[in-house]
């Protein structure tokens, strides 16, 4: 364990987040930051009591200001707004940039040595933003979606096959959105290749199901959005760090050349360890994963020049 990670947002990702964090004792304190009065402090309360039975020696806090979180080793930032009716998604992407902005601030002033991992949307754009705030290198500041969406892909496969959601291996790049990009050619179950398991059209379906996971739960839920996946995908970045794991997992990081693209954060697979960020990996894609990954990556910069930092 480490000594402190912060969750700044203590809505539905990151108070899940911080339980999590918890149950799973990978740190000594747990501290979650919101701006409104009482949630962080009331959430961090009830998680603490449920240590003695959920067995975990990690306290959480909550707080308004970030003087707890000072000297924090993590910070995950799941702080932000959903889209309100009349607004426009530039304009979310706007308010969320300037919440963003705010929370870098204070994490460059209260926690320095931070690894920075990132929860809000727009990911791609808010990893940048959080990038260009704190003045972190890009070993310290990387997004989660891929995991996420991995995961989806992972869950909706391991159900059409009827198989244990272990022996599916896959990665799923690009932006966070309907541009990311599910790489069929390295999809695997136990090592082998997913289209001896499944018709070219059962699998198009998945695909595009999971291009559209997070729109699946919106239209359930109707209010609010996926928090429990996200949640876990999150907290299995962290644990990497952490415990200087050296995982492979598909992460938002800023690219500079990897893949022909560069100046914008972009789902590839990446090495998490103590460091953060300690590799990325460029893996042959196919012409039409590529021109996918290009698609995805136009589409982040569009959304980033909505931004004025
Ligand atoms: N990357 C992903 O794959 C992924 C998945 C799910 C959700 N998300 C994003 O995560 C974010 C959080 O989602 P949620 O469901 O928890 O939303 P939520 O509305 O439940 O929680 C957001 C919290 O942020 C807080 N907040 C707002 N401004 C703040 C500030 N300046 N400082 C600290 N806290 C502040 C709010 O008070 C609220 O408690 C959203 O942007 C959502 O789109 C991303």
């Amino acid at each position: 364990m480490i000594d402190k990670i912060t969750v700044v947002g203590a809505g539905n990702v990151g108070a899940t987040t911080a339980q999590r964090l918890a149950e799973k004792a990978l740190a000594r304190t747990v501290v979650l930051v919101d701006v409104i009065d009482g949630v962080p402090q009331g959430k961090g309360l009830d998680q603490w009591e449920s240590a003695p039975i959920e067995g975990f020696d990690t306290r959480v806090v909550g707080a308004n200001d970030y003087g707890p979180a000072a000297g924090s080793g993590i910070v995950v930032i799941t702080a932000g707004i959903a889209r309100k009716p009349g607004m426009s998604r530039d304009d979310l992407v706007r308010t969320n940039a300037d919440i963003v902005k705010q929370v870098s601030q204070q994490v460059r002033q209260h926690c320095p040595g931070a690894i920075v991992v990132m929860v809000s949307n727009p990911l791609d754009v808010m990893c940048w933003v959080a990038k260009e705030v704190t003045g972190f290198p890009r070993e310290r500041v990387i997004g989660m979606a891929g995991v996420l969406d991995t995961a989806r892909y992972r869950a909706f496969l391991a159900e059409a096959l009827d198989v244990s959601v272990e022996d599916i291996q896959a990665m799923v790049l690009g932006g966070h959105g309907d541009t990311m990009v599910p790489l069929v050619s390295y999809t695997t179950v136990s090592g082998i290749p997913v289209g001896q398991l499944i018709a070219p059209d059962s699998l198009a379906k998945i695909v595009d199901r999971t291009r559209n996971g997070g729109a699946e739960i919106v239209a359930f839920l109707k209010t609010g959005s996926a928090y429990y996946a996200p949640s876990a995908a999150a907290v299995q970045m962290v644990e990497a760090i952490v415990h200087d794991k050296k995982r492979i997992l598909p992460c938002a990081a800023w690219l500079e050349g990897e893949y022909g693209l560069s100046g914008l954060y972009c789902g590839v697979p990446c090495k998490l360890g103590k460091g953060g960020l300690e590799r990325i990996f460029e893996v042959a894609l196919t012409a039409q994963e590529q021109a996918a990954l290009e698609k995805s990556a136009g589409a982040v910069k569009e959304t980033m020049k909505t931004v004025t930092l």
